[in-house]
């Protein structure tokens, strides 16, 4: 009876323990896919979670949400691309495909090298940061200091 016990409480404190461990996010692989409505927090800075140590699945390297011109709705499946040089000169580093709920994250390693210029890719027409970044965190500036990503 005894020993019953003891096994009983060790498998409950096993399982607390389990539990409190499962709420930490992990760094598992986690990358934005066109129509994918996986994702959340639009307009939010995604890395305040989506970090290591932060809650968020997944630890990312670049995030960020893209707009439509009137910038009021979220604009999905739209492409994001970082190149080396301005105006999608140079090379291209990386694309991103922006989710079905206008979400782009990538848990992908970035070599942000110097900089890199950010382009994004509407249907109709296709915007540049005219100045490089090594800040993955679109949303950080986009949406508080700077205006919001759109395109069309
Ligand atoms: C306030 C903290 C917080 C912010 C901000 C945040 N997330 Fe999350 N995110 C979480 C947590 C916690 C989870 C895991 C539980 C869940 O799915 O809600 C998660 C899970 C996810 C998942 C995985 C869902 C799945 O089923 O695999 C995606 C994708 C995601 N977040 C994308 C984003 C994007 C993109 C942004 C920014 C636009 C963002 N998150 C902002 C906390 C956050
Ligand atoms: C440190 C703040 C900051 C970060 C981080 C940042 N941006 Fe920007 N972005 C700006 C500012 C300021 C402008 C306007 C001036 C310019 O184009 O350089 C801008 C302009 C843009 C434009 C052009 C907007 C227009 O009206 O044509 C796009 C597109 C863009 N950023 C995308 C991104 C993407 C994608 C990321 C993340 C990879 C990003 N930005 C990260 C500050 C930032």
């Amino acid at each position: 009876m005894k020993l019953t016990c003891t096994v009983f409480s060790f498998i409950i404190v096993l399982i607390v323990l389990l539990q409190a461990c499962e709420k930490e996010g992990g760094n598992e692989t986690n990358i934005s896919a066109f129509s994918s409505k996986k994702s959340h927090n639009m307009g939010q800075n995604c890395m305040s979670c989506h970090k290591n140590g932060g809650e968020g699945e997944g630890w990312f390297l670049a995030a960020g949400t893209v707009y439509d011109s009137l910038k009021t709705s979220t604009y999905p499946n739209a492409t994001v691309k970082l190149f080396t040089g301005p105006n999608g000169t140079g090379t291209l580093k990386h694309t991103l495909q922006v989710d079905g709920l206008g979400n782009f994250y990538t848990t992908e390693s970035i070599d942000f090298g110097t900089g890199l210029y950010p382009a994004v890719e509407g249907k109709n027409y296709t915007k540049y940061m005219s100045s490089s970044t090594r800040n993955g965190q679109c949303n950080s500036c986009h949406g508080s200091s700077a205006e919001k990503i759109y395109t069309n």
